[in-house]
């Protein structure tokens, strides 16, 4: 019966499926070209009797419709689906891009950097394998002091395998800079010589086999103490805040007469007394003073007419101040738990 064929096709028109424009262009053909499903039925209509005619041409024609209807939405979503494929940019990186953070030690180096700039100081910059001359010697170090002793400096052995000590070395501070610096450099000079130190020292909380420094160097005709205590106490308020103290207390370097060792009061407790401070209300962050003439001598500058200061500070200390870090380890073990608390900075 041609009205059940019919509905039959009517019901597969429905859901007519098609992958790819081939798979398209088949169910044109098969349900709708010249020699298709739907056409042959109405090729048939032509001998139905006369009553069904109405009935039939209706059922007819609607599924003609549903069927070219069913195709063209099949077009359409295929050509939008390619549009959408084509704004795809199948090259870019997954997102989220995972950014990294900055290194604590890099914030609060850049943070000194940046303080010292603001009152003329450059940036000097010298080799971390020294010789025994421009880390001791120029600065003063008797032959026998303890410091060049195998204990805290590290000999770098000549020959494979050969334990004396030799004159090359990992520098133990910073302070080598000033002698490479006052060599090559004619007064007045103002330097900040940022860098990593190396000491023969057990690994702990409190101390490291590698740590950083940041040494400034000052040399000019008329150079005073009070310059000193100037630039620094101008430095401790940039770096811990306009309400810092600063003092000075007496001590000794080989290298600066005066030397004074300097405290600044506990941003942690802002004074009254905490475990950082030991309960004291006073930290200790950096060495300084007045550039021995022996000093400015043995770098070939007159220290009748110059002086200077130099003053030489611990990276790690500083930060561990400004971020409350207790333990040492923590700057070189690269765990990024402890590191991506610094993405905001
Ligand atoms: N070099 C010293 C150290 O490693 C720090 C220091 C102290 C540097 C006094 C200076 C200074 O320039 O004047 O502990």
């Amino acid at each position: 019966m041609l009205k059940d064929r019919i509905n039959d096709l009517l019901g597969q028109v429905k859901d007519l499926q098609a992958a790819n424009a081939e798979e398209l262009e088949a169910l044109r053909i098969k349900y709708l070209s010249k020699k298709g499903e739907i056409t042959s039925l109405f090729n048939e209509f032509r001998d139905v009797p006369a009553e069904q005619k109405r009935e039939l041409g209706q059922l007819l024609n609607q599924l003609r419709q549903e069927a070219e209807g069913r195709i063209n939405e099949l077009r359409e979503s295929m050509a939008n689906a390619n549009a959408n494929a084509e704004k795809l940019d199948l090259t870019r990186t997954p997102d989220p891009i995972a950014l990294g953070t900055r290194h604590p030690l890099s914030l609060v180096r850049e943070e000194i950097e940046d303080i010292f700039s603001r009152i003329g100081f450059t940036i000097a910059q010298g080799p971390e394998v020294e010789d025994d001359k421009h880390v001791y010697g120029m600065l003063n170090f008797a032959p026998e002091h303890p410091a060049r002793d195998m204990q805290d400096t590290f000999f770098i052995e000549k020959e494979i395998g050969v334990q004396k000590p030799t004159d090359v070395l990992l520098r133990s501070h910073t302070s080598s800079v000033q002698t490479r610096v006052m060599t090559s450099q004619k007064p007045p000079i103002r330097v900040l010589c940022p860098g990593r130190v190396y000491r023969n020292e057990a690994i702990s909380a409190r101390a490291h086999c590698f740590f950083h420094q940041v040494e400034g160097l000052y040399i000019d005709k008329n150079v005073s103490f009070a310059d000193l205590r100037e630039a620094l106490l101008y430095f401790s308020k940039e770096m811990f805040g306009a309400d810092t103290k600063i003092r000075l207390r007496p001590s000794y370097f080989p290298f600066t007469e005066p030397s004074a060792e300097m405290d600044i009061s506990c941003n942690i407790c802002g004074g009254k007394g905490c475990s950082f401070c030991k309960g004291t209300g006073w930290v200790e962050i950096l060495g300084c003073g007045m550039v021995d003439p022996n000093v400015l001598e043995a770098c070939g500058i007159d220290s009748k007419v110059y002086s200077g200061y130099a003053f030489g500070m611990g990276v790690e200390r500083i930060t561990n101040l400004k971020y409350r870090v207790k333990d040492l380890r923590l700057f070189s073990e690269n765990d990024v738990r402890f590191l991506r608390q610094f993405e905001s900075c």
